[in-house]
């Protein structure tokens, strides 16, 4: 296992899809069963990776623990390895020294099939007065500009060109200046890049409007954890006092609320009852308050466990995404699911993506009753969804096909799986280890 996850983070995943195999196979389930018992949730991948990108900031021993498994982080170890990083990977812990940084440069193969990987240009600058990273691009869900992470390094001093597609950071004097930031809209992406940018920075950094993510938290405090000075992650106001130095650390990362929302999600729409563990209960308040109001009650049976249990039917309601700590736009695709076999009519409004209804097509083709007017989903309640072939248009969609299928009468067939991959670790295994019938197989040539 050591020996393979090494060889995994050494070596840059092929061009174009998540693994060979995610799409020449597709994931069959035979819905209708009912689930029970405990799940043990992964670590988060959204920290995960902006904690890498953050390990680049260290001069001394970095040791990353209760990484999840995933095609993304194994991606984001070949950008760090790309910028002449040193990456070993044992189990679910991973060491970083990035004392020696050799290139400011990005390679555009690598971070254009990871988004995140764009959040190496804070940590960069930071550390070597210059980046050099290309734009990711737009993906599935939206066009993901990148302005509130160039206007805030520019604030810092640094001056951006964007030069055939790449964006090139140099401070003059090699050092960035605290500044006071405010960002238009609290991107999650554009805090963590401007967050760790000033950590190195002269002087303190004001970030107004931040996002308020637990994954900003938990990069706040990974970066502390290295002898940081920052103040209010998690709040509207992020307050920076930059340091020469950043050393050792040790540090776990949280465990991952939306794995843990999309089980959630998994033991209401087959009426089960599930135990979490560990979960971080806040991090997960508005999805626990939606799914109380649909009818499930949550208990607490130890510190990090969490219980959910069917009371009720499964009753309509109204959801709108938002930053947190609103309605997260990762559980909006698991959600619709669950309502497409609610008593009564939802409307789910996405309005932190511009382009993130696309597996409404998909849950149709299941029986669904789902109509789209530009942002907004009118779901009205079918009795049941029924097993059919459908495609997976990105990560969190994936997840929702899933659940579908595990409600849904007969067999659904799953193609697409590389865009899950991507994001849940040993899904299959964890739904089989509490009752699913699942099984991934080769796809059939047509
Ligand atoms: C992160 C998460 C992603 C989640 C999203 C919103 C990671 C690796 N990914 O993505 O799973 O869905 O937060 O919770 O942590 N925007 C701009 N300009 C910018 C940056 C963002 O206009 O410079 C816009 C985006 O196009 C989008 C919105 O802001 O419409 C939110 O994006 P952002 O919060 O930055 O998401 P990410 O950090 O990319």
């Amino acid at each position: 296992m050591l020996e393979e996850r090494l060889v995994t983070l050494s070596t840059p995943p092929p061009s174009s899809s998540a693994s060979p195999e995610a799409n020449s196979t597709v994931l069959e389930i035979w819905g209708g069963k009912p689930l029970s018992g405990q799940v043990r949730v992964s670590g988060a991948k959204n920290a995960a990776l902006a904690i890498m990108a953050g390990g680049l900031l260290c001069s001394g021993d970095c040791r990353i623990r209760n990484v999840p498994s995933l095609v993304d982080v194994r991606r984001m170890g070949a950008v760090l390895r790309s910028l002449g990083v040193k990456l070993q990977a044992s189990g679910d812990t991973i060491d970083i020294d990035a004392r020696h940084i050799g290139t400011e440069r990005a390679p555009y193969e690598l971070v254009s099939q990871l988004r995140a990987s764009f959040f190496v240009v804070g940590p960069l600058v930071a550390r070597l007065g210059e980046a050099s990273v290309p734009l990711p691009g737009g993906c599935a869900i939206g066009a993901r500009p990148v302005d509130l992470h160039v206007r805030g390094l520019q604030a810092m001093g640094a001056d951006v060109q964007i030069e055939h597609g790449v964006v090139r950071a140099r401070v003059p004097g090699g050092r960035l200046k605290g500044a006071n930031i405010y960002l238009d809209y609290p991107s999650v992406g554009a805090t963590e890049t401007l967050m760790m940018a000033a950590t190195l920075a002269d002087g303190e950094t004001t970030i107004e409007n931040a996002a308020q993510e637990p994954e900003v938290a938990d990069l706040a405090d990974f970066c502390r954890s290295m002898g940081a000075n920052i103040s209010g992650a998690g709040t509207k106001t992020i307050v920076i006092d930059g340091v020469p130095r950043l050393g050792d650390t040790d540090y776990a990362i949280i465990p991952d609320r939306i794995e843990a929302g999309t089980f959630l999600v998994a033991a209401a729409i087959t009426r089960s009852s599930l135990d979490l563990y560990p979960v971080i209960p806040s991090h997960l308040a508005a999805a626990i308050s939606k799914l109380e109001a649909i009818g499930m009650r949550f208990t607490h049976p130890g510190s990090r466990t969490l219980r959910i249990t069917p009371a009720n039917g499964i009753k309509a309601v109204d959801i709108e995404t938002l930053p947190y700590p609103g309605f997260p736009t990762d559980m909006q695709a698991q959600f619709m699911a669950l309502l497409a076999i609610a008593d009564g009519s939802s409307t789910i409004t996405e309005t932190v993506f511009e382009n993130r209804l696309r597996h409404v097509a998909e849950l149709n083709r299941m029986g669904a009753n789902i109509k789209v007017k530009g942002n907004v989903a009118i779901v009205r309640g079918v009795p049941f969804l029924s097993g059919a072939p459908v495609s997976a248009t990105d990560l969190r969609a994936s997840a929702a096909l899933v659940l579908a299928g595990l409600a849904a009468e007969g067999k659904t067939t799953i193609s697409g799986l590389q865009h899950l991959d991507r994001g849940y670790e040993n899904l299959e295994d964890k739904l089989r280890g509490i009752g699913a019938k699942l099984e991934r197989v080769p796809a059939v040539e047509v």
